[in-house]
């Protein structure tokens, strides 16, 4: 018996029984918070027994009433000092049980231990950058909100040219914007160092489209060689990105496709043979036998004009890092490397 029931029962004795006492033994015996609570409700509740209690008090003279209220008053503190004490002890008493039941022991050696890996899109990325890195090429990143002049007008793309439709960029004010490809890298580090320059811009890109090749982000590894007028030629390019293309792909059939961008001229896509069917036509490579996978062509003069560079030549090239990884590692939607399912990533430890 605890020392609150003690004095009640001393009360008790002093003012005769109530229909209260029972309450301090249930107050007692309760087993969980959860009975502790239906008890409050109903001792303390506004429908509760104490409540019935004080009601009676209205039915009586003022000398009874008196009585009455003091006795009342006294259960009533004698019962809520029991309930707090009881409430204390039955929280600890849980806490200790839960305290135990989430203990770890830090000491005992695991049965199962699953290794992280990297992201299959981070993993080419580094494959693409390990390549030009043993190719003395250095690794620019730049940044990711850019202005009209570095992502557009230095790289000879003018103010009505389709690519800086509202459909196609996502726009700030004053003419800012999230990055469209790495290239503006290049016209930043053509801008702030002389030639030579050989470098790479790897990184993330923004475009307004989304469906089952497309993503809004997605990864470019951009690639810049500039020297003296009559150094670099469009065999230097064809020969590096042949090169690089077996080194991530092993024994692929490479063509050069001529094509237009506006920041080289002359300008080609190029296609490795399709991986899938090995050529034969398949319905990755739309029966074609070929999958693009990359642009490049010899700089543009008006570029080296934007970034007053004189008696200069180069190359460029660009590729989206994720078609990379899909025609690597054989997956079929691109979204899919965006929705952080570990079942997918984990098949890439
Ligand atoms: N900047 C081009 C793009 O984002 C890629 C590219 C770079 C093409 C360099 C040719 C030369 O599509």
């Amino acid at each position: 018996m605890g020392i609150n029931s003690l004095i009640v029962y001393v009360h008790i004795l002093i003012y005769g029984d109530s229909i209260l006492k029972e309450w301090y033994d249930k107050i007692n015996d309760a087993l969980s918070v959860e009975t502790l609570e239906e008890i409050r409700i109903c001792v303390f509740g506004k429908k509760g027994i104490l409540a019935a209690e004080f009601a009676k008090m209205k039915d009586l003279s003022g000398q009874e009433k008196g009585k009455l209220a003091k006795e009342l008053n006294t259960h009533k503190a004698a019962l809520m000092n029991e309930f707090t004490a009881k409430k204390i002890t039955l929280q600890t008493e849980a806490l200790m049980v839960a305290m135990k039941a989430e203990a770890i022991d830090v000491s005992m050696f695991s049965t199962s231990s699953q290794a992280g890996a990297l992201h299959p899109v981070m993993e080419t990325m580094d494959r693409i950058v390990e390549y030009f890195s043993s190719m003395n090429f250095a690794v620019k990143t730049g940044q990711i909100v850019e202005d009209d002049f570095n992502n557009f007008e230095a790289l000879n793309l003018p103010k009505y040219h389709p690519a800086r439709d509202m459909q196609d960029t996502f726009y700030f004010k004053d003419e800012m914007m999230l990055r469209t490809h790495t290239s503006p890298v290049q016209i930043r580090t053509m801008m702030a160092s002389k030639p030579p320059i050989r470098m790479i811009a790897p990184g993330a890109v923004f475009r307004r489209d989304y469906d089952l090749t497309h993503t809004p982000m997605f990864h470019q590894v951009e690639g810049l060689l500039v020297d003296k007028e009559g150094t670099v030629s469009f065999a230097n390019l064809k020969f590096i990105l042949e090169d690089f293309l077996k080194y991530m792909f092993g024994e692929v059939e490479v063509r050069f496709r001529p094509s237009f961008f506006p920041f080289t001229e002359p300008s080609a896509e190029v296609d490795i043979s399709c991986v899938f069917c090995k050529g034969e036509g398949c319905r990755v490579c739309s029966h074609t036998g070929w999958l693009e996978v990359l642009g490049c062509g010899i700089v543009d003069p008006n570029v080296f004009e934007a970034v007053n560079y004189k008696d200069v030549s180069g190359y460029a090239f660009g590729l989206g890092v994720e078609r990379f990884a899909m025609l690597i590692h054989q997956i079929g939607d691109l979204r899919s490397l965006f929705e952080g399912d570990i079942k997918l990533l984990e098949q890439f430890q």
